[in-house]
């Protein structure tokens, strides 16, 4: 009965229209991996490459020129039966190709495969089967293309395979009868899709003074990792005092986490004081405080200028761009709508006060 379903129509495609699918800009890398016996899965996969930026992976039969389809499906059956009569073992597993392409530098994949008897076509289950451990914590999203048949059983293989992964969203799929408006479906399944984002870590912070603005090279600790917290949320603007004849400091507004040490602070050190005030130096003196970062590449005249030494009421801007106001970090076609994003890039799934980029422009909440 099942072979009547298989009778499989000519599909009269229509070329699809390139439109950019709505992931967030700084999504990390994505891999589209696929196998297609009759090119349905291929022609899915050229739609959706045209719609999101991502490698491509076609993974291949060892064996060539075999007709999946002949006898009645004789050679797709027998494939999927020795999987099924023995799924942990790596031998009852079709051989394919060689990959050379390393998962390591990809947080997102999304795999394009054929459905066979309502399961994953064999070659692709090979695949998956020899490169789970590799795709533990990956972001994964699935595209089943079927004649007609439901795709919840190529859902149940992908599980089974991968089952270390973070699923991206729901399956979609893909039929003879909707193949040729793939464009707007997979156009809408990206916008439910969650892809990973690319956590970069943040080395540097920009303190403004009167329009001049200077690079900071952040410490690596846990001052400076809640600092650039806070800074994601929005800038912080301090209004700091000169004390001392070697430093200007004053409040922060906020507390960050101590890990105070005796130390001689010096000319172009940002430190935190007392765990809630900011100290920028010019000059040095040695006291209990945990250092933040170090302003780069200043003289201690060149410091004592930017840092307008001997002044009161210096207001001082931190942040994580050079230009505090701007969005230069964000790719204004690749934001989904209706989620905030940091100035810097970073999607925030919690927002609390600040500003943030929404459908492209700045809010403030
Ligand atoms: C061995 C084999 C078994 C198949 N079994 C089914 C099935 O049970 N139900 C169905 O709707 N389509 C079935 N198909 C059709 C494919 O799922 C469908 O044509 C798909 O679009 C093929 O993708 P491809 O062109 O990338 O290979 C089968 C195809 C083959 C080769």
């Amino acid at each position: 009965m099942k072979q009547l379903l298989l009778l499989f129509a000519t599909m009269l495609f229509s070329s699809s229209s390139k439109v950019m699918a709505e992931v967030p800009a700084n999504a990390g890398k994505t891999l589209v991996v696929y196998y297609s016996y009759t090119g349905n899965c291929r022609e899915i996969v050229t739609t959706l490459t045209s719609q999101i930026e991502a490698d491509v992976l076609e993974i291949q039969p060892a064996e060539k020129g075999l007709r999946y389809e002949a006898n009645g499906y004789a050679l797709g059956t027998e494939l999927l039966n020795a999987i099924n009569d023995n799924p942990n073992d790596a031998d009852s597993y079709p051989a394919i190709d060689p990959v050379t392409t390393s998962l390591s530098q990809y947080q997102n994949v999304i795999i394009v495969t054929p459905l066979w008897w309502s399961q994953m076509a064999a070659i692709m289950q090979t695949y998956l089967f020899q490169s789970a451990s590799q795709m533990a914590g990956k972001h994964v999203g699935l595209i089943v293309s079927s004649h007609s048949s439901s795709i919840s059983g190529v859902v149940r293989d992908a599980k089974r395979l991968l089952p270390d992964v973070t699923w991206m969203g729901e399956a979609l799929w893909i039929n003879a009868s909707n193949h040729s408006r793939r464009a707007s479906l997979i156009e809408n399944w990206l916008k439910t899709q969650d892809f990973a984002i690319e956590q970069t870590t943040m080395d540097k912070m920009y303190i403004t003074i009167d329009g001049q603005t200077q690079n900071v090279t952040l410490e690596n600790n846990t001052a400076a990792k809640a600092l650039v917290e806070k800074l994601q949320q929005a800038p912080v603007t301090v209004t700091l005092n000169s004390s001392g004849g070697f430093e200007i400091w004053g409040a922060l507004g906020f507390s960050l986490p101590t890990s105070d040490q005796q130390i001689t602070a010096q000319p172009g050190d940002v430190i935190l004081y007392n765990g809630s005030n900011i100290c920028l130096f010019y000059g040095s003196n040695p006291w209990s405080y945990t250092r933040l970062g170090k302003i780069d590449g200043l003289s201690e005249s060149e410091l004592r200028s930017f840092l307008k030494a001997g002044e009161s009421n210096i207001s001082v801007t931190l942040s994580l761009q050079s230009d505090a106001t701007g969005i230069n970090t964000l790719s204004s076609s690749r934001i989904k709508d209706e989620e905030l994003y940091s100035l810097s890039g970073q999607r925030i799934a919690k927002p609390s006060h600040g500003i943030y980029i929404k459908n492209n422009k700045k809010v403030k909440l």
